[in-house]
């Protein structure tokens, strides 16, 4: 599919040069809630108000959609604002690879024909990470950052990103890496801390583990921790010791909902021009013809 996710860097220079709609609409798929707003793309700040549904137990790609059909004509979302999904797994052209949070069978889902089908609606859909990550560029911490910075979001799982010179680099699943044979957001993710009902201190503790392991393998500069528990960043921040400067989400618990709503403002704007170019193509095409 020519807007695959991959696309991200040279999306970050076309951003720059076109001007993008004004308002998008951004959806949040976690494992507690399917979070909502319209986003004011030229400031990164909600435009309506945040609706939350939470997950059901049954979190299948049926139930999911229908919340975000919910979501949408709740918040009335204007037709043809540019919608996008962020989702907890990682998404290659389109289809969702690897699941460990919501109903297994979202293994292999096209999630961009299954919104269409069912909705008639066009979204941009990427891996929820990767949007804040996108989010924290366009917006938050990462703006202007010219090193390496590792974006993770501590949710039901670990969701992780790296942006280089301002550049999203996709795809990674950093959450997953194996250490003392144990995947690391089962022992270091948010929701463990509440699982296992561990002190700030415990929790940092595991904190450390994962942090200081991605800091030896990758050498980050900048290490930003979002998800609803960076608004308790003062807790749990000062008791890391790691080389980066480690800052909180700037867009704290929303960077899921702005970053996918300008993705998809970005990605709606190629589609346009992308459909332009070969309208004209095909009209001097049939004027030679003449
Ligand atoms: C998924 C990632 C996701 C993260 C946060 C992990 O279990 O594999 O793709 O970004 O959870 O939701």
């Amino acid at each position: 599919m020519w807007y695959n996710v991959l696309n991200f860097g040279m999306l970050k220079g076309f951003i720059m040069a076109e001007n993008i709609r004004n308002i998008g609409f951004g959806v949040d798929i976690g494992g507690s809630g399917v979070k909502g707003a319209l986003v004011n793309l030229k400031t990164g700040e909600l435009a309506s108000r945040r609706l939350r549904i939470p997950t059901p137990e049954n979190s299948t790609p049926t139930a999911i959609v229908e919340i975000i059909g919910k979501i949408v004509s709740e918040l009335e979302v204007p037709e043809g604002t540019p919608i996008g999904v962020s989702f907890p797994g990682p998404i290659k052209n389109g289809i969702v690879t690897y699941i460990a949070n919501l109903d297994k069978t979202w293994l292999n889902t096209n999630i961009n024909n299954l919104i269409k089908d069912s909705l008639g609606l066009e979204a941009s859909v990427i891996n929820d990470a990767d949007a804040a990550g996108y989010g924290e560029v366009q917006f938050g911490n990462a703006r202007g950052e010219q090193g390496l910075v590792f974006a993770s979001t501590q949710g039901t799982g670990i969701g992780t990103a790296f942006i280089y010179k301002g550049v999203l680099i996709p795809g990674c699943e950093l959450g997953h890496i194996e250490i003392n044979g144990k995947d690391a957001e089962t022992r270091a993710a948010a929701s463990v801390k509440n699982r296992e009902n561990l002190t700030w201190e415990e929790w940092a503790t595991r904190l450390q583990v994962y942090y200081a392991t991605i800091e030896h393998l990758f050498s980050p500069d900048v290490i930003i921790i979002g998800g609803g528990v960076s608004e308790k960043a003062d807790k749990f921040i000062p008791l890391l010791n790691l080389k980066a400067k480690v800052i909180p989400a700037a867009l704290r618990n929303q960077a899921g909902i702005v970053g996918a709503a300008h993705y998809a403002a970005v990605e709606q704007k190629e589609r346009n021009s992308l459909k332009h170019k070969i309208s004209e193509a095909f009209s001097v095409k049939s004027e030679n013809a003449l």
